[in-house]
């Protein structure tokens, strides 16, 4: 059998034919938008989880294709580009389902873009730039280090990523020596036309002087300029994150994403494994978590919400942990892990029963469409789940900080739960901030008792009583606002303002591109137009504790989708994460990014070649 379907953006419309070259006797159209649909024409709608719908069509001719005409519920989700479009779609017939063709492309931008300007002469082609760089003239010949004593982890790394050996005989010698005067991720590395000298101030900043000689190495065609180059990051945070829990990204790819962020001396992965879609850690604490929704689609709990299709999904082992915990390490990168609560949380009360109150009658609806996606922090067996959860999950990562989430609960959330009602009298809370604030402040104080400290969004600040406390590390993402005042009131904060910083927004307007648009789009030159310590903000700076770039799940199908989106917008916030203020401007950061070009296609990571 032959199924076709192809859609197409028609204004604040999706056009969807649908053709068979057998007669299908009243088949179900099942896919997923960005956000809630509604059915224009062509079909009633039957069944709605957030973006997941199930359409009934009449029964399908040969030869006469069907129209099903489409728009997001909600007007401010109008489809901006293909990746809008209806996602692992399929039909149910009877009790089979037929895989439709993905009908939209989601390759990557073929065209190249306008040619990138030449590297200004002053500067190294290396990213981020170093703090300083003072040619002295001449080149030295550079293909190999005779020794790397500590320096096994870039020599692994260039293996891995297909480069030549670090290491080689007859390689040039580097002398080592230290000077902790430096900070521990300081070095400086002379070149000159004789050999190479390092001065680190610990093991990191000898680890960062390998990355330098290995990059530039790759970026001068094997011929050193002369000069000392002096460097240190200006933040101690610089963090990528994966949402692993909307697509279900294979250990390789984070492996491999890894090592894209040790090359741009990027030292945090924030996973993120954990959302209304899935759970993806295979905890003992409550294995029905990751049992029950690690895979979604027909006839699973969450159906395919996301381009879930028919089934799709998965989950990461304890063997999978310690491999991406271990590779980690190596590149001198923390693994930052976040359970996501009490929102996002739609999986989890799915999965496991008792996590709301039986007698909550209100009607919030989450941003992406849930009805059900928040646990109730009045009944026991929320607190049952996740305090052991909590701690189980911390205890697989040395980092010893556990990401809570607490962004986006719904607007009223609990508002229709006698429970919470009681909890907000005994407590002294009156909105929904002031109950998710104190939520998070005794978790928070379960997790301190026993030597875990705790991160989440900049939402967890909100409440009557001080949100979740001040030992928490913040989030700052739907701007730098948020951060700022979570600063003065003494948070640490990590810089992630969805603007500059969310690789899972489009390049551009372009509707062939790919992506999302509530925060507008993200050219490369954005990812460096900010300031993680804004002018007239200068009072917070010892509480800015770095930056991160995001990279949310909801539109990819497959991993390799996500390589266009972080490269090579990933040198923006590896440049953002190092660099001192103002080092690199949009105009230099495209010069870096079109001799980083050659590098991405070495390594064989796919990057966004469009305007
Ligand atoms: C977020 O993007 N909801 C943290």
């Amino acid at each position: 059998m032959t199924l076709t379907f192809v859609s197409r953006i028609d204004g604040n419309q999706i056009r969807c034919l649908i053709g068979s070259d057998r007669p299908l006797a009243a088949p179900t159209l099942c896919f997923s938008l960005m956000a809630a649909p509604k059915v224009i024409s062509g079909g009633t709608l039957v069944r709605r989880v957030a973006g997941y719908a199930e359409v009934a069509l009449p029964d399908l001719v040969p030869g006469a294709e069907h129209e099903v005409v489409l728009e997001h519920a909600h007007k401010e989700f109008g489809p901006r580009n293909r990746a809008w479009l209806p996602l692992g779609a399929y039909l149910r017939v009877g009790k089979d389902c037929l895989p439709l063709p993905p009908g939209n492309d989601l390759g990557l931008r073929a065209n190249d873009g306008p040619p990138a300007p030449a590297l200004s002469s002053d500067r190294l082609p290396l990213v981020p730039q170093p703090t300083d760089w003072r040619p002295s003239g001449g080149t030295l010949e550079f293909a190999a280090l005779a020794l790397a004593p500590g320096l096994e982890g870039v020599s692994d790394l260039a293996l891995r990523l297909g480069l030549a050996p670090l290491v080689a005989v007859g390689g040039v010698a580097l002398s080592v020596s230290q000077d902790a005067g430096l900070g521990p991720e300081g070095y400086c590395l002379t070149i000159s036309s004789t050999g190479l000298t390092v001065v680190v101030g610990g093991a990191v900043g000898l680890h960062y002087a390998g990355i330098t000689l290995l990059t530039l190495r790759e970026t001068c065609g094997g011929r050193l300029p002369c000069g000392t180059i002096t460097d240190k990051p200006r933040f101690g945070y610089r963090g990528q994150h994966l949402d692993c829990a909307r697509h279900f990204f294979g250990v390789d790819f984070i492996l491999r994403l890894l090592d894209l962020m040790a090359l741009l001396k990027l030292n945090r992965f924030h996973w993120h494994f954990a959302d209304d879609e899935a759970f993806r850690l295979e905890v003992d604490t409550q294995p029905l978590l990751w049992q029950r929704t690690g895979f979604r689609g027909e006839g699973e709990l969450v159906p395919g919400v996301f381009g879930g299709g028919i089934r799709a999904g998965g989950s990461y082992s304890k063997a999978d942990v310690a491999k991406v915990v271990e590779r980690a390490k190596a590149l001198q990168i923390e693994v930052l892990p976040e359970i996501e609560v009490p929102a996002h949380s739609h999986a989890m009360v799915k999965a496991v029963p008792g996590l709301r109150d039986p007698g909550d009658n209100g009607e919030e609806v989450s941003v992406q469409g849930y009805l059900d996606n928040i646990v109730n922090p009045a009944v026991p067996a929320t607190w049952d789940l996740l305090v052991p959860l909590a701690k189980e999950v911390a205890g697989l990562f040395p980092l010893g900080i556990l990401h809570l989430g607490a962004d986006e609960a719904p607007h009223g959330a609990w508002g229709g739960s006698p429970a919470v009602a009681a909890l907000k009298a005994r407590e002294g809370l009156e909105t929904s901030d002031d109950v998710q604030g104190w939520m998070l402040a005794k978790l928070a104080a379960e997790l301190g008792a026993s030597g875990i400290r705790v991160a989440a969004w900049e939402e967890a600040a909100k409440g009557c009583q001080g949100g979740i406390g001040n030992g928490a590390l913040l989030f700052s993402w739907t701007g730098q606002g948020p951060g700022i005042e979570a600063a003065r009131r003494g948070h640490d904060v990590v810089m992630c303002p969805a603007q500059h910083a969310y690789f899972d927004l489009a390049h551009s307007p372009d509707p062939d591109d790919w992506g999302a648009a509530w925060a507008g789009f993200v050219p490369l030159e954005k990812t460096v137009a900010w300031d993680p310590i804004p002018k007239g903000a200068e009072d917070i700076a010892p509480r800015i504790a770095g930056v991160e770039a995001c990279f949310w799940g909801e539109f990819t199908t497959e991993d390799g989708q996500a390589e266009g989106m972080i490269a090579p917008r990933i040198l923006g916030i590896a440049t953002k994460g190092w660099e001192p203020a103002g080092h690199t401007d949009g105009a230099g950061l495209r010069a870096l990014a079109g001799v980083y070009a050659l590098l991405f296609d070495r390594i064989r990571w796919k990057r966004y070649r469009g305007a």
